[in-house]
C-alpha cells in the first residue's frame, strides 16, 4: 500500500523559508499545501517551479487557513511570536508542528510543551541533520574517552561577529570551558563545526560543512518523518536521533 503524504503547512518565507519550501515541495512523502508569511506582496503568489500559494497572516489567519486548506503537520521558520497565535487552534485540530524557532524564551518553550499534551511537538533551535548527529557522536565519545583532550573549531563567513551558538551549545553539551571555542573568520564559509578529541596516541576529528541553506528543510523534512510514528508528546531533535539508534543498536 502507498503510505498516505503528510500534508504540510510551511510558515516563514524568509531566508530559511524559501530554502525548506523547495525541499518540502519536492519530496514524494509530502503534500506542501501552502506557505504562509506575515503578508504576501499578491495573493496569487506561488512558490517558484510550484503551485504551492503563499499566503499573508494578515488577510487570512490561522483559524481561516486551518479551515480553508487543513494539514496534519506544520513547520514553522517564522518568528518566535507565532506559536501563540497558531498553537491553540493547531492544539485543537491535533495538528503535529516542527518548529525550527532558535530564539523562544523558556515561557515559549513552556507553551509549546503544553501543545505537547495533545498532539506531537518537535522544537529544535537547530535543526540541520548533521550537526544534530555530530553533538550525539560527540557526547558519546566523551562519555567513553573523558580523559581526551577537546578542542571546538568553528569557521563562519567574515561579517559574522559573535562566537556561533551551536558552537556554545556543543562545548556545553560535552562539559568544557568556552575558551576551548576557537573562531575563524574568513571569506564566505557557510558554516563549519569541527570537535577535535585529543587521544595520547590518536586524534579523532567530528566534522560538520553546511553548504546550503536547503539543509535545514532536510532536518525538517526528517523530523516530520520521525515524529509521524511517534505518541503525542513533546521532543527534541536528540529524541527522534536516539530512537532509531536504540533501535538499530537493539537489531529492530
Ligand atoms: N533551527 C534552525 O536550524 C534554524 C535555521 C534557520 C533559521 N531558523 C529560524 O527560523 C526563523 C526564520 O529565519 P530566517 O533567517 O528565514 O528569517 P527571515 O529571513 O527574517 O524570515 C522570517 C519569515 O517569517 C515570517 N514571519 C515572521 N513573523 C511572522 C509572524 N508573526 N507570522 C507570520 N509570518 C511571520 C516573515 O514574513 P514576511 O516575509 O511577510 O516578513 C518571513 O517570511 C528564525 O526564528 C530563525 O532563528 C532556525
Amino acid at each position: 500500500m502507498v503510505p498516505k503524504k503528510i500534508s504540510v503547512g510551511l510558515l516563514g518565507y524568509g531566508k530559511a523559508g524559501k530554502a525548506v519550501a523547495n525541499i518540502l515541495s519536492a519530496d514524494p512523502r509530502f503534500d506542501l499545501r501552502w506557505i504562509a508569511r506575515r503578508s504576501a506582496n499578491d495573493e496569487s503568489d506561488v512558490h517558484p517551479g510550484t503551485n504551492v500559494p503563499i499566503v499573508g497572516i494578515e488577510r487570512t489567519p490561522f483559524p481561516a487557513l486551518f479551515g480553508r486548506a487543513p494539514i496534519d503537520a506544520l513547520v514553522d521558520f517564522s518568528s518566535r511570536e507565532s506559536i501563540h497565535a497558531y498553537g491553540d487552534e493547531a492544539r485543537k485540530r491535533g495538528i503535529m508542528l516542527v518548529s525550527a524557532i532558535s530564539a523562544y524564551s523558556e515561557s515559549d518553550l513552556e507553551y509549546a510543551r503544553s501543545l505537547g499534551q495533545h498532539t506531537r511537538v518537535l522544537c529544535s533551535p537547530n535543526i540541520t541533520l548533521g550537526i544534530n548527529f555530530l553533538i550525539v557522536a560527540a557526547k558519546l565519545l566523551r562519555k567513553i574517552a573523558p580523559f581526551a583532550d577537546v578542542e571546538i573549531l568553528e569557521q563562519h563567513f567574515r561579517e559574522k561577529s559573535e562566537v556561533s551558538g551551536t558552537a556554545r551549545k556543543i562545548a556545553e553539551t560535552l562539559d568544557v570551558e568556552g575558551e576551548r571555542i576557537t573562531s575563524l573568520r574568513l571569506g564566505g564559509i557557510v558554516g563549519h563545526h569541527e570537535v577535535i578529541f585529543g587521544f595520547p596516541h590518536q586524534t579523532v576529528r567530528l566534522t560538520h560543512e553546511s553548504i546550503r541553506r536547503e539543509a535545514f528543510g532536510t532536518g525538517a523534512a526528517f523530523a516530520l518523518s520521525q515524529l509521524a510514528a511517534c505518541g503525542m508528546g513533546f521532543y527534541t531533535f536528540d529524541d527522534l536521533l536516539l530512537r532509531i539508534m536504540r533501535a538499530e543498536l537493539s537489531g529492530g
